[in-house]
């Protein structure tokens, strides 16, 4: 199976085994049976946050239950959502209904089930936010249960996914706590110019979404056009005496306190600091007009890409001494 059109960077793959089971029993099938085989699993959602390597063995899964409905709690509406389902559509339709909670995740690619493996945030929301619980399925017995939003252990862009639960569970069906009350979040950079840009009238989910969409269309890459997993790197916490000393340097810089200990930089900022912004390396460059995203302009290797990654996490490093780590999951063979 060429999994080379599934990964939005276009890296060349090839898996031993493919399934896309479409109902939460044909899934329980596949992982029971791959276990009875002794199939490694991979997991697999839209392909927008990974870099696979050429050659998988065993078995990749990609959930493919796009089911959803509603539950209405008076003001309150909890949505229920098949993992397959397309990140976007659901956030445009449930914005399209009035529903508060999802609309500055809009324009985020990928299927629901990934959205919790690495919190999907932006714009000054994160997955977390509003997520209730997840549906999980046990992947070495098949068997089915919910895990609160605290059991997934939420960070920035982490989740228990990543750590004690990763290769353990794939994830069905997320619950997501929504509302019919007007909740506005438009405090992230010029948000709030765009919204009111918009429309004369208070903001309604879907301006909001679409202001997001606009935002977005300006600085990302469509991974259609150009082969791109959005940020290449996690935004680096560094300790409010390192971020202090660089504001003597660079007093534009910006910062973001998350904590008394820790601030968050922008990766991007310290990658166009170096002039790299457009730097082109072979088959990959850094886009030109978000120095956070990676680009591949086709025809280029992982190993390559991840040399390329690398040696601009060096740059960065020798010039501000701040560490920068890869946002997309590296998934091995
Ligand atoms: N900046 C530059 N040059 C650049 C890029 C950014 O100077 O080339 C500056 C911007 O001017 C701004 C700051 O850096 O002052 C932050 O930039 P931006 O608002 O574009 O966001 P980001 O920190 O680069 C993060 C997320 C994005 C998310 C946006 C909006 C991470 C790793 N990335 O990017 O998420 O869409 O904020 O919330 O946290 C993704 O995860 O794939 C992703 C696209």
């Amino acid at each position: 199976f060429d999994l080379t059109a599934a990964n939005t960077l276009r890296l060349p793959c090839k898996a031993e085994r493919y399934a896309a089971p479409s109902t939460l029993g044909a899934l329980q099938q596949v992982v029971r049976t791959a276990v009875d085989k002794r199939w490694a699993i991979t997991l697999l959602g839209g392909g927008s946050n990974v870099l696979l390597p050429a050659e998988l063995t065993g078995i990749a899964i990609r959930p493919a239950m796009q089911q959803w409905w509603l539950e209405s709690h008076g003001e309150e509406v909890i949505a229920y959502v098949g993992a397959g389902a397309n990140w976007h559509s659901l956030v445009m339709t449930l914005a399209a209904q009035g529903l508060w909670g999802i609309e500055n995740l809009a324009l985020i690619p990928g299927d629901c089930g990934a959205a919790p493996v690495q919190n999907i945030g932006a714009y000054g929301v994160e997955l977390n936010d509003v997520l209730q619980g997840v549906q999980v399925v046990d992947l070495s017995s098949g068997s089915v249960s919910w895990l609160s939003a605290q059991a997934c252990q939420f960070g920035y862009r982490d989740s228990v996914f990543k750590k004690e639960l990763a290769g353990k569970v794939v994830i069905t069906q997320l619950a997501l706590r929504l509302s019919r009350q007007p909740a506005p979040r438009l405090g992230y950079g010029d948000l709030v110019a765009r919204v009111s840009a918009s429309e004369a009238a208070s903001p309604t989910p879907l301006t909001v979404a679409q202001a997001v969409c606009a935002i977005r269309q300006e600085k990302l890459p469509d991974p259609q056009v150009l082969a791109n997993a959005g940020s290449f790197f996690k935004n680096p916490l560094v300790s409010r005496t390192q971020a202090a000393d660089l504001l003597q340097h660079y007093p534009d810089m910006p910062h973001f306190p998350q904590s008394d200990e820790q601030t968050k930089l922008a990766a991007g900022w310290l990658i166009d600091q170096c002039g790299l912004k457009g730097a082109r390396e072979g088959a990959f460059g850094v886009h030109a007009r978000q120095a956070l995203v990676l680009v591949h302009f086709g025809g280029g290797k992982r190993h390559e890409l991840l040399q390329f990654a690398s040696d601009i996490a060096q740059t960065v490093y020798d010039r501000f001494g701040v560490k920068l780590e890869p946002e997309p999951r590296l998934i091995q063979a």
